[in-house]
């Protein structure tokens, strides 16, 4: 029984289960620019506009821009990684079809359990954010939901602490959209996300030059605050300033970079994954990197802490836009268009991340085999895609934006150490395996791929090591019930 913890599937088997053939079966019809365009489709979102913001006001004020740093450094060791192992093994399941190669199947388990933090629970994430800029734009045409129709019963009015919310009904909404559009298949849904890309990348760049001449040297002024506590609306105290300050932000903005390990999820469907996987990784990893540092600098420029802790709470940017920058009010309302199509484009990637990560699950006999069925005519796993939305809809409806984005960086981060550890064990076990890529300076680049992302868990603190570990633990209950009898692997045995 040990023994058969570790069991790993071999690559070749790996290989020829992803080749199958009819019904199962994906389609292979993306090119490098279609993987660069569906990487900063997951990337750019709900982390760069709305996170970016909760780390000034709760972690570390201007300070955030030296968290961005830090978080891309990790994400780009962890992103090397990614890309050997994407080029070795290009078929779907990412992270979890990689370890199941090289750490057996209980730690294949435990990432592909740990990668529905990432992309289920940063759908829902992401879909909450769309939720406070949805209702940006009613307002431009005199509407709006009511408050409590549009936040978590554990969130309240900042002006009266007894007016809780009741749930999400905007998030949940984009959420059920999206999964249709899923279900109808890839190809279209990665057209509309190229256009998405295009009108995302502009605004950014837009709110980068245009609020460069709008910063207030005050505002930057200290760049890193003293190190002291703040206690978010939801009563959890943070370290905020100094050091934690920044290693805390660097986990929360972390979510900005979630998503250009999604275009590994989607190996199967490449036509060329040995050279389009590495280009895809790591091309839209260095275009997002820059766009974020500059584009944090600016916004803890434009407005202050306060602000962000305040009334800028919500769609923060906004609220700077409108507060500071005067004359350009039509700025913030395309951002607020472009916000709005943005966050589709990432929870429409990261939801594809999840069907498939579950879809290679259920192949080997892990989870259940509703989660490989294919719809006969769209070659989608459409149940898998229903039952995602109903999981991720609850968590959206009824949980704080907060909590859900800091569960979902602390669930990727442990992914992308394992991932990081597994091209190691690799490389030593398997040397003889074609790569398309691989990783320069290997050991050291997943050590230090390791220790990043490790500070940045510390960072993230108690509340969130207590979440991760509720959530493994639950993870392993459904392994020792259900995937340690039904895995194909050990029905071979
Ligand atoms: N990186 C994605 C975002 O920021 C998940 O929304």
């Amino acid at each position: 029984m040990a023994g058969s913890l570790f069991r790993t599937k071999s690559i070749e088997r790996l290989m020829a289960d992803g080749e199958g053939t009819g019904e199962g079966t994906l389609k292979r019809t993306l090119g490098a620019m279609s993987l660069i365009a569906l990487g900063i489709g997951a990337i750019i979102g709900a982390g760069l506009f709305v996170r970016t913001a909760a780390a000034i006001a709760e972690r570390a004020g201007p300070s955030v821009t030296i968290a961005f740093l830090v978080a891309g450094l990790g994400c780009a060791f962890a992103g090397l990684c990614y890309a050997e192992f994407a080029s070795m093994i290009p078929i779907a399941g990412s992270a979890y079809t990689y370890s199941y190669a090289t750490m057996g199947e209980l730690v294949a388990w435990i990432i592909g359990w740990d990668l529905v933090l990432e992309y289920a629970v940063g759908a829902a994430t992401v879909a909450i954010a769309w939720a406070e800029y949805f209702n940006k734009v009613l307002e431009y045409v005199g509407l709006n939901v009511p408050w409590v129709w549009c936040h978590s019963p554990l969130e309240h009015l900042a002006s009266d602490p007894t007016v809780h919310g009741y749930m999400n009904i905007p998030a949940v909404g984009i959420l059920l959209v999206l999964s249709l559009l899923l279900i109808r298949g890839t190809q279209e849904s990665a057209f509309v996300n190229s256009l998405i890309v295009v009108t995302k990348v502009a605004i950014v760049i837009a709110v980068i030059t245009i609020g460069w001449g709008f910063i207030n040297p005050a505002n930057h002024t200290p760049f890193i605050p003293a190190a002291t506590t703040y206690t978010t609306h939801e009563g959890i105290t943070h370290q905020y300033g100094g050091i934690m300050g920044i290693l805390g932000a660097a986990g929360v903005v972390f979510f900005a970079f979630i998503g250009f390990d999604a275009v590994s999820t989607a190996a199967q469907e490449a036509k060329n994954p040995k050279r389009d996987m590495p280009i895809g990784i790591l091309g839209s990893l260095v275009i997002c990197t820059i766009l974020y540092v500059l584009f944090s600098y600016v916004l803890s420029g434009v407005a202050t802490v306060d602000d962000f802790r305040t009334a800028g709470r919500e769609a923060s940017v906004t609220f700077a836009i409108s507060k500071y920058m005067i004359g350009y009010e039509w700025l913030g309302k395309s951002v607020t268009i472009a916000i709005l199509a943005g966050f589709s484009s990432v929870i429409l990637v990261m939801l594809l991340g999840q069907s498939r990560v579950f879809y290679s699950m259920s192949r080997d006999g892990l989870v259940p085999k509703v989660f490989s069925d294919t719809h006969p005519r769209f070659k989608t796993p459409y149940k898998s895609n229903m039952l995602f939305f109903v999981f991720t809809a609850l968590f959206a409806a009824f949980i704080p934006g907060d909590i859900v984005g800091e569960m979902t960086s602390i669930g990727t981060l442990f992914a992308f150490m394992l991932v990081c550890t597994g091209v190691w064990i690799m490389r030593v076990r398997r040397p003889d395996l074609a790569r398309g890529f691989t990783v320069p300076m290997l050991p050291v680049v997943a050590v230090l791929g390791i220790a990043v992302c490790g500070a940045m868990i510390y960072g993230l603190g108690w509340t969130n090591w207590l979440r991760l570990g509720v959530w493994l633990a639950i993870g392993l209950v459904f392994y020792f019930s259900y995937g340690i009898r039904h895995s194909k692997l050990s029905a071979e045995r």
